[in-house]
């Protein structure tokens, strides 16, 4: 009697897991934006058997849905996405609990994503929406040098802390502490607002702030008597990342708009323009608001934001672009930074020079998320990259210990030298990594890096960048001359952590 029982709830184990639920149907999130609009994300399901087809789409791109299975109450699938030609997986997985379906979304760069869907119908999905046709541009002729960013610009931007609760008062604040903590003295001058500052458009076309901001003009007053500049951000698609307005089709009204706010800086961030133009028109698109910055009436620092992809940092300056991103977004951790900084920017040294930098993205220094010592590496690693100096931290209440990262003068002259000469990897011995550049002094900056988990000697070869003779050796964190040396220098390094020298060659 006894085994009967047990056969039987395998039985019933074994229907239970193969009853799959039917799944078939529309799941979506909405979320409301500022200006009321509401942005959905969906995903479009057919379920025949244990097999499943279908679409998602979010942020107006669709994607189907491949290898997609259902089993008991769980569902996985993959989509794939063309990213400038390249081939990108990501992977999902849900539990369905009644009309619910808690998704995890595991992007091509590891990414995870959980996405919280109601069921809004259950009807058998229609096919997914033929792709729009993308407007191809004609290559456009290389937009003349707008005479800024002689040195890589410094600052602060909202998105890394703030995302989209950045407003009027948190920018009037930071601005308030830069100019009272020291930063503003030492190069921080630019406040920039990312991401979600964005209301509609009037009858005219002109783009108007959302109630975060009720009047811009009178912030960037503001800001500009505290002897600061102000910054924001638009994306040459017609929406933003965040879902916002976009400069689609109002480059050139955008940027007067922006002239005559009393903007200082743009950050012009690809986004959806990915839905409109076909991605070979990407230097021609970039040229376009490159373009009308210069035509303003302003002079209006121009930052490209489209992730180094598509040769980016090739094209980048001939599109009036001061600086261009060279990665996708930085998370404020170990991995995320030392990734972007040290591998991302091999090979990117010859496209950087006074007027025109490569940029890794913003600073994490100070979010929490890092050890004091990975931090300065962070800022170690972005000076030796002359790279923009974009803090991204809450700074109306910051420790005096990150402030002291932030504002290492020696650092920030690495950073802001003259020559614009960005540092070059000059060896590599497992964890350990040395870049060099030189300054327009005849000195050289050289980090000596320990990505490894325990303390190791790195050694700094005077011959590894082409440096002859004895130097003297400076210690830019601790500030100290560690004497004449002949050809070499080295030093125990922490593990994740940095000695950043200034060499002098002796006379
Ligand atoms: C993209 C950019 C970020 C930030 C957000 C805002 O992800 O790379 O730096 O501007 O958009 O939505």
């Amino acid at each position: 009697m006894r085994k009967y029982s047990v056969v039987l709830v395998f039985a019933l184990c074994a229907m239970c897991a193969l009853a799959a639920t039917d799944v078939t149907g529309k799941w979506s999130r909405t979320r409301k934006l500022f200006d009321g609009r509401e942005l959905e994300t969906a995903l479009y399901l057919k379920a025949e058997g244990d097999l499943l087809t279908g679409y998602w789409s979010t942020n107006g791109n669709t994607f189907p849905v491949a290898h997609g299975k259902v089993a008991g109450n769980t569902v996985s699938f993959e989509t794939i996405h063309d990213d400038f030609g390249e081939q990108h997986k990501s992977e999902f997985t849900g539990t369905i609990s009644g009309d619910h379906l808690d998704l995890k979304r595991v992007a091509p760069d590891g990414y995870v994503a959980i996405e919280h869907l109601t069921r809004v119908s259950q009807e058998s999905p229609a096919a997914m929406p033929p792709a729009a046709a993308k407007i191809s541009l004609p290559p456009a002729g290389p937009v003349s040098y707008n005479g800024l960013a002689k040195t890589p610009p410094m600052g602060w931007n909202s998105w890394n802390k703030f995302a989209s609760q950045v407003s009027d008062k948190v920018v009037r604040e930071v601005a308030d502490a830069m100019a009272a903590n020291g930063m503003r003295d030492a190069g921080y001058v630019y406040v920039n607002i990312d991401d979600t500052w964005e209301g509609s458009r009037d009858g005219e076309g002109n783009i108007q702030t959302n109630s975060k901001f009720p009047d811009m003009k009178a912030l960037a007053d503001y800001v500009h008597a505290k002897g600061l500049k102000l910054g924001i951000y638009s994306s040459p698609g017609p929406t933003t990342c965040a879902g916002y307005l976009g400069s689609f089709r109002h480059e050139e009204q955008d940027a007067k708009t922006y002239a005559a706010w009393g903007i200082d800086y743009l950050k012009y961030d690809w986004c959806s323009a990915s839905q409109v133009y076909d991605y070979h028109s990407m230097p021609a698109v970039y040229a376009k608001m490159g373009e009308a910055l210069l035509h303003s009436g302003r002079p209006i620092i121009y930052s490209l934001c489209q992730y180094g992809v598509f040769h980016g940092p090739e094209w980048g300056a001939s599109t009036g672009g001061n600086s261009w991103r060279t990665t996708g977004d930085i998370a404020d951790r170990w991995s995320s930074m030392s990734h972007l900084g040290f591998d991302l920017q091999l090979n990117l040294a010859q496209y950087a020079g006074p007027g025109h930098w490569n940029d890794p993205d913003m600073l994490e220094i100070g979010n929490g998320g890092m050890t004091e010592t990975e931090y300065r590496t962070h800022m170690s690693l972005w000076s030796l990259l002359a790279a923009p100096l974009l803090a991204g931290n809450d700074l109306r209440s910051v420790k005096p210990e990150i402030l002291a990262i932030l504002m290492n003068r020696e650092a920030i002259a690495i950073d802001q030298d003259a020559l614009g000469k960005e540092a070059k990897r000059v060896a590599k011995d497992g964890d350990c990594e040395v870049w060099a550049r030189p300054l327009a002094d005849g000195a050289y900056a050289v980090g000596l890096f320990n990505r490894g988990a325990s303390a190791a000697k790195v050694t700094a070869k005077w011959s590894d960048f082409g440096l002859d003779g004895k130097a003297r050796v400076r210690d830019v964190w601790a500030h100290a001359d560690r004497g004449l040396m002949a050809d070499r220098f080295s030093a125990e390094v922490a593990s994740h952590g940095v000695v950043l020298i200034r060499l002098e060659p002796a006379k």
